[in-house]
Order: C-alpha cells, then structure tokens, then sequence
C-alpha cells in the first residue's frame, strides 16, 4: 500500500518538525498538519521563517523548502482526515490535573476527542498513527472508539513514537538512532499498514534503524526511554551533591565512568535538575501505571527519579539563599537562560521557574534573560505555579533584553540554561557592574571556574567542592 496523502493533527513541538522533515523527505507525499489553535497555525505560516511557532536550529530551511509545495498547515482538521490515507496523532498528552490520577496520570481527552473526530470525518480505511506519547495499551481505546462511533470504514492503529530531543528535532528526524513501529502483527491487515509507515521513513532512514514491534511494545518503549534518560540525570546530580561534601569533581566523576562503553558518556551532565515537557509528565505517568497495576515497589523505584530532580532544584536555590548571608529580600538577582535547555524557546518544567519560584518566595528580584524566551511566557509560567498572585509576580520580577543590563547592580548571578553564548560574555564587565562580593551560580557548570575566581567572583559550581 502506498501512502499519498498524510495528515497530522496537531501541530506542535512534535507534529511541526516531524511533518516538516517526512514532507522534505518524500515530495510525493502529501502532507497536511491540523491544528485547533489558530493562532499557532498562522505562525506556521508566517512568511518570516523567524516567527515560525517553534524554534529549531535548521527548521526553517526545511519549512521553506516543502511548505507550499508537498507541506501545508492549516485549520481544517475534518477536511484533512477525510483526504488522508495515514493520520498522525501528535496533540498533548499532559499530567492530569483533576480527578482520578491527578497529577501523575496522563490526560488523554486530547487524544479521545482526535479518535472520535477521525471516526466522525472518515468516509475511506484509514492507518491511524500514534505519535503522542501514551500510556501502554492506549491503542486498544482507540479501537473501540474507532470502531464503535465510526461510519463503518476499517482503521488499523500503528504505534510510533517520537524520540526527538528538542534543541537538536531536526538533526535527529534526519538520522534518528532508530524508528520505533508498532502494529498488529498477528494480521496481514496490521501488517500491511507497518509496512506502509516503514516505507515513509525508508525513504532516509536505512531498514535496519526501522524496528517493529506489537504495538505495546511500541507504546511502552517510550515512556521506558525517557525514564532511563531521566534516570541517568538523576543519578548523576545525585552523585554532585557528594562530590561537593567531598571534594570530588562531578565532571571527573562524569568522565571516569562515560569512557566505559559499557556505561556510555552521554546524559552524565550534572545540572540544576532536567526539566521540559516529557521526563517528568511521563515518569509519573509510568509511575501512575505500575499503581494501576498494584506493582508498588516497581512504582516507588521510579518515582525517586522525580523526587531527586525536585531535590536537585531546591537545593541549588537553597544554596544561593545561604551564600546571600540567608537572606534575598530585596536583592536583585540575574537569571541568565529560562529554557529548559539550550537551543529551544521552550520552557515547560525548566528548572529556572522552580528555581524562581522559591527565590521570589523569599521577596528576591529576578532579572532574567534568555535569549529566545519572550517576558509573556516567562510570566505564564510562575503565574501558573499560582504560588503569589501575578501583580506581585510582575513587581518582584522581569525579563531584561540585554545580558549586561540584566546583572548590571546585582548580587549574583545563576546560570539556569547552558546557552553557548553565556560562556563567552565580558565577565570582567559582568564583575565591575556588580555589588561585592559577586557571586555566580553555575547550575549547568559551563563557565571557566578559574578564570571568573580570578577576575574576583565567588563561584559555584554544581557538583564541584
Ligand atoms: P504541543 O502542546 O506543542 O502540541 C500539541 C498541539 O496539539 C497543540 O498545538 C494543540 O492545540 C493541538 N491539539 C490538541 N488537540 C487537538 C485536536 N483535537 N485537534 C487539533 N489539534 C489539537 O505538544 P508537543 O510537545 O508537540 O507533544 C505532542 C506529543 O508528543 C505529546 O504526547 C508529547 O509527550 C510527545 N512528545 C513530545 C516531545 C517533545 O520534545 N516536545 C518529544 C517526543 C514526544
Ligand atoms: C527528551 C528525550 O531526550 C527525547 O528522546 C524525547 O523524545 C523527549 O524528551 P528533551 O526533553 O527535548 O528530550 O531534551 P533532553 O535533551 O532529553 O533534556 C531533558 C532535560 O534534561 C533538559 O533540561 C536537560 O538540560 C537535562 N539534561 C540532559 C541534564 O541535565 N543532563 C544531561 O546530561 C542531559
């Protein structure tokens, strides 16, 4: 069977980029990305490739290059089901925050409501995929929806999840480690539309990165991976905070252990504590499902991940509240970087909120840059912690547009995101525009130690005595 026309509802972090990359990849395909959020889709289509709604390094070329041509983002989300033969769903899948499982459980009413409109708008067989990030045996929900409120047209549901880190999407859509395809293997129908999707990505993916699986397999690969990855983030900045009662270095540490192959060298970065839209939403998520299950222990034992991360941030902001004589009242204080991580404009669950969150409960002033965080997200995200009430928040603190301006008069400084950038600033002029003594927070450890101690900063680092 061969795919013509695919469509993908929602047109997020995960649908934008991917869709980008399948309809840059296969020209012959024709590919629609839905979305209910106008606002977003205008972006999308925005003539300015700067104001595209996401921000990747590389993604406006491929935008360019497919949009108008093979690519097409738009509103009408019931047209383009009825056109396709595949149908992505890519929409959120956050923590639920009512009801049962509350803030542990994923909320699929995103996903029920993209089933039952699917089985609304089909008027021909369709594959439907799940590219979201789902709860192991989601897809059986799916059918019966599928099945059960459809026009009497066939579905067959494949699993393929998303393994993109954001910051690098583009680098890895186009050469990912491997493709994760889960389908019905126990029919030649389910069998049939596996092979459709292995043939998409064939087109620049090689066979043997292609795997295929059932589909709980598929499902519960991805929650599997990013809990390992968390996982290794946690262990490690549980390990920093020994190596700074010890005189032991983390980064050494980190070193020591990565060049054993057996071990592996990356996701040994010590930090202020991981954050963005998916370790944490779907470790509880993975915690929630072991309850279900009654596996108790099984679910304690991944649930320290969370509470190590929770640790790791409140300590750094502990730390930077003791070094400050154990008192912020009144003190400005800059925040250089609000992302969760380099190289993206996205901010869900960034460690710089919580870190935030907990100084300005202290009465400190925040000067944050970033830059690719605009100062409405940034009040967006410590609004929505409900911690103090939003006049408050905007009192206590602000985003400034120019890095210098942003330490200029202040106590200390925290690195909360490793932007390149940072690294390479006039410290000298940082240090003179500062109160004494100047004191920097380096949560991501990617400042030269000595050399900011020798210009007459006090330093610290994470993970280092
Ligand atoms: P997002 O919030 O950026 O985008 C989801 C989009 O879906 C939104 O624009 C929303 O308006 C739209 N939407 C919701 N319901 C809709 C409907 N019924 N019809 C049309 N549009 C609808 O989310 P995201 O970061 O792209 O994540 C999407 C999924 O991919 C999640 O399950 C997430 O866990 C998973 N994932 C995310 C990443 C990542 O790096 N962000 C990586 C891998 C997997
Ligand atoms: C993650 C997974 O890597 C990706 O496969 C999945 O599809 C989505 O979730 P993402 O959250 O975009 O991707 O970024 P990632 O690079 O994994 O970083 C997550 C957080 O961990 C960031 O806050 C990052 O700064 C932090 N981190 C990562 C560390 O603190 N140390 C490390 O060594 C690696």
């Amino acid at each position: 069977m061969k795919i013509k026309k695919i469509c993908c509802i929602g047109a997020g972090y995960v649908g934008g980029p991917t869709m980008a990359v399948i309809a840059q990849k296969c020209p012959d395909v024709y590919v629609t990305v839905v979305d209910i959020n106008e606002t977003r889709i205008k972006a999308w289509n925005d003539e300015d490739l700067n104001n595209l709604p996401v921000y990747e390094p590389g993604l406006d070329k491929v935008v360019a290059e497919a949009r108008g041509r093979n690519l097409r983002f738009c509103t009408n989300v019931e047209g383009a089901i009825q056109e396709a033969d595949m149908i992505f769903i890519s929409v959120n899948t956050p923590t639920k925050t009512y009801g049962e499982g509350k803030g542990q459980a994923a909320d699929l009413k995103w996903i029920e409501l993209c089933a039952r409109q699917i089985a609304a708008a089909a008027e021909s067989d369709k594959i439907v995929v799940e590219k979201s990030t789902l709860p192991v045996r989601t897809a059986e929900a799916i059918r019966d929806i599928l099945e059960n409120t459809g026009n009497g047209t066939k579905f067959q549901i494949l699993s393929n999840p998303e393994f993109l880190a954001e910051g690098t999407a583009i680098e890895d859509l186009m050469a990912p480690d491997r493709v994760l395809i889960g389908g019905d293997t126990s029919t030649e129908e389910g069998l049939e539309a596996m092979e459709a999707l292995v043939e998409i990505y064939n087109s620049w993916v090689p066979r043997e990165k292609i795997l295929t699986t059932n589909v709980w397999s598929s499902e519960l690969s991805k929650l599997t991976a990013n809990a390992f990855l968390a996982q290794r983030v946690s262990s490690i900045n549980a390990l920093s905070e020994l190596c700074e009662n010890t005189e032991a270095n983390i980064n050494e540490v980190s070193r020591a252990i990565g060049t054993d192959s057996r071990i592996g060298n990356k996701f040994l970065k010590a930090s202020v504590g991981f954050g963005g839209s998916c370790f944490q939403k779907d470790i509880l998520n993975l915690v929630y499902i072991c309850r279900t299950y009654g596996l108790k222990d099984v679910a304690d034992y991944w649930e320290q991940v969370i509470k190590m991360n929770d640790h790791q941030k409140g300590r750094f902001a502990k730390n930077i509240i003791k070094s400050l004589y154990n008192t912020v009242s009144g003190k400005k204080i800059a925040f250089l970087g609000w992302a969760f991580k380099k190289d993206t404009n996205d901010t869900r669950e960034s460690a710089a909120i919580y870190v935030a969150d907990h100084l300005l409960s202290e009465d400190a002033k925040i000067t944050v840059f970033d830059p690719k965080v605009r100062e409405e997200q940034m009040y967006a995200d410590i609004d929505y912690l409900n911690t103090r009430n939003k006049v408050d928040n905007r009192k206590l603190m602000k985003s400034e547009p120019c890095p210098y301006e942003a330490c200029k008069g202040a106590h200390a400084i925290a690195v909360l995101t490793e932007w390149d950038e940072f690294v390479d600033y006039d410290w000298q002029k940082i240090y003179d525009n500062m109160l004494k003594p100047a004191q920097v927070f380096d949560g991501r450890s990617i400042l030269d130690k000595e050399k900011l101690k020798d210009i007459g900063f006090r330093v610290y680092t994470i993970g280092t005595a």
